[in-house]
């Protein structure tokens, strides 16, 4: 009899051992005794829904929702408007020397490509195909207001592409307030 149960012991451990050594491969899905919460009914962003009446997994936040840290209250710092909707003509801010290198370095990103880095306006687009962007040297944008540049930045302006998502806000402010800088340099 205890001969008998030992063998059916072996037997047995050596059913559910084998196959369980490491790196084993198996076509077949692990066999999971315990499921724990391993799995888990979730949506993913962006799938589909069969539970939702629009069929959409994400849900539209309610009307008059602000994110924590998304109340763009100051209307000159986001947009370059005051709240009567008119120019700011400076930087709505303290500027110091720190904004100005960060500006400089932003520029030398996202600007310099087409307005080279002195900001005549012949940059890569004048090297391949003559075409040029604007020089930022000229009477005209020396006289504009920074709210006014800032939009240009944010929105874009004809071949020029707004900028509104690569650079925040406070780099846009940045990036102008070097230009300000280069603008004076070359005119000195
Ligand atoms: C892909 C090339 C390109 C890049 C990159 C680019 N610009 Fe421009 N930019 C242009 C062109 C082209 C114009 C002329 C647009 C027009 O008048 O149609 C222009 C015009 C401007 C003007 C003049 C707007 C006006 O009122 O006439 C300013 C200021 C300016 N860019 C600033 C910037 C700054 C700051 C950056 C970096 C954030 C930048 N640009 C990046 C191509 C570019």
């Amino acid at each position: 009899m205890n001969g008998t149960r030992a063998k059916v012991i072996a037997v047995l451990l050596l059913v559910t051992v084998s196959g369980c050594w490491r790196g084993a491969t198996s076509p077949r899905p692990p066999i999971h005794p315990n499921p724990n919460m391993d799995h888990q009914p979730k949506y993913r962003a962006q799938a589909a829904s069969d539970f939702f009446y629009d069929g959409a997994t994400m849900r539209l936040p309610l009307e008059g929702t602000v994110a924590r840290g998304e109340l763009h209250e100051d209307t000159a710092f986001y947009t370059g408007l005051d709240e009567a909707g008119a120019i700011v003509s400076k930087i709505p801010f303290e500027i110091d020397e720190e904004l100005v290198l960060r500006g400089k370095e932003r520029y030398d990103i996202y600007c310099a490509p087409c307005h080279n880095q002195r900001g005549t306006g012949k940059g890569v687009l004048w090297e391949r195909a003559q075409i040029e962007s604007a020089d930022l040297h000229q009477q005209r944008l020396l006289d504009i207001p920074d709210g006014q540049m800032f939009d240009v930045i944010t929105n874009g302006l004809g071949l020029m592409s707004g900028y509104k998502y690569p650079i925040p806000p406070r780099d846009r402010w940045a990036i102008i307030a070097y230009v300000r800088r280069l603008q004076s340099e070359a005119g000195s």
